[in-house]
């Protein structure tokens, strides 16, 4: 190859991807499900069904429903967000995204220039951190605990910004089953923000794609639902509930922002396929198929705790989570996460390094994030044996497990 693309492409790109080379053996990263429960005979007689029914509708760029999305999964997704979050919206006030990630990006495209800043808790989901870095927005983490984002420091951090004359675009959250910390904002809490939104004058972007993952099922009502004043931008996924690979999701919001980001979603629609399918399997499947992905999950969760117990011992501290498919783990100061993925990488085992997950690296670096979603409950086992070991000979820590000396 003698042509140099180097020298043509523009600045400022990120960092270019290695070729993908399969999955590790142990694979405790990403947002990945559980394989055995994707609903694999109801998926196809949807399709059928509705393949039958409407492909016609195939013949038109947005299914002869618009830019929006396909009619009839907006419906569902109006009567799912009623029952489940409390928001009252009609199917008018709901975009179809290819996967929530493109909310973020059409979020960010719609609020942030260069050097602008958003108010986000201080362990975030790595990938809002990265999208951030790319358009060039800088970000004030705020402190979290066992019930969230804690208010006292988001009252601390816009005050902080003010002082310095620092208007931010928005406050980024994710309020049921944090990513990465696996906690629920409690109601005080989701009031409070919004108080403190309304008197900063400054618009919410909630992002919801775990909160039907919760073991207990009692879902706070969301953010977006406590409000009156519009300022909430609401984005919920079907990756963690139903399959990643379908690549939907979706934004609530009032039309002077949906025109808005209409306008920016480029794409000509999101997938036609994932949504017709979707929209006919959720009606009468996506309750049960819910539930019972929930338990399989709660059961994985259990057994990654119990293996970080077993194997790790005091060295490894976490809050069991309350839902969802990862627990964020804090290991001794002398380990660095980045060097143990490394080395853990070499040997088969994937983990989030927590200086990826925290806004400011630092604080994140002795951290990690393991996914139990997609591993098998023996991968978990065998897995987080094999990472204790991997610290022991990089670190020197665990020294013991609940049953384990080195
Ligand atoms: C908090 C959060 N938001 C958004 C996404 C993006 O998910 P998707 O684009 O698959 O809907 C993820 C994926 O892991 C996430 O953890």
């Amino acid at each position: 190859m003698s042509f140099d693309y180097a020298a043509h492409v523009r600045p400022g790109l990120p960092p270019a991807l290695p070729r993908w080379n399969g999955f590790p053996r142990y694979n405790f990263v990403g947002g990945h499900s559980d394989a055995e429960r994707i609903p694999i005979a109801d998926l196809v007689a949807a399709a059928s069904a509705v393949i039958g029914r409407e492909g016609r509708k195939l013949a038109t760029y947005g299914l002869d429903s618009g830019p929006q999305g396909y009619r009839p999964l907006r419906a569902f997704v109006v009567k799912a967000l009623a029952a489940r979050t409390g928001i009252a919206c009609t199917a008018d006030d709901v975009l179809i995204t290819s996967g929530s990630l493109q909310a973020l990006d059409l979020v960010n495209a719609l609020f942030l220039s260069p050097g602008d800043t958003v108010v986000l808790e201080a362990s975030s989901y790595g990938g809002a951190l990265t999208r951030l870095q790319r358009v060039g927005a800088k970000y004030v983490g705020v402190a979290l605990d066992g019930e969230g984002m804690r208010m006292d420091a988001l009252a601390a951090a816009l005050d902080g910004l003010k002082g310095r004359g620092v208007k931010p675009k928005f406050i980024y959250t994710i309020p049921t089953v944090q990513n990465p910390t696996g906690t629920v904002m409690s109601l005080e809490r989701r009031r409070e923000l919004l108080r403190l939104a309304a008197a900063h004058d400054i618009a919410v972007f909630e992002d919801d794609c775990y909160a039907d993952l919760l073991w207990d099922g009692a879902r706070p009502p969301a953010i977006r639902a406590l409000d009156t004043s519009g300022r909430v931008i609401y984005c919920g996924s079907f990756s963690k509930t139903v399959s990643p690979a379908l690549r939907l999701g979706y934004v609530v919001a009032e039309w002077p922002v949906l025109s808005r980001m209409l306008a920016l979603k480029s794409d000509g629609g999101s997938g036609a396929l994932e949504q017709m399918i979707l929209a006919e399997y959720a009606p009468a499947h996506f309750e049960a198929h819910v539930a019972g992905l929930t338990r399989t999950l709660e059961d994985k969760c259990r057994t990654m705790l119990q293996a970080l117990e077993e194997q790790f011992g005091a060295a490894a501290e976490f809050s069991p989570p309350k839902g969802g498919i990862f627990v964020w783990v804090t290991l001794p100061p002398e380990v660095d996460t980045s060097r143990l993925n490394q080395a853990a990488l070499a040997e088969g085992v994937a983990i989030n390094p927590g200086a990826e997950w925290t806004a400011e690296p630092a604080a994140g670096r002795n951290r990690l994030r393991l996914c139990f979603g997609n591993a098998t409950k023996s991968q978990i086992r065998e897995g987080v044996a094999r990472l204790a070991e991997i610290c022991h000979r990089e670190f020197g820590v665990p020294v013991r497990g609940a049953n384990v000396t080195r």
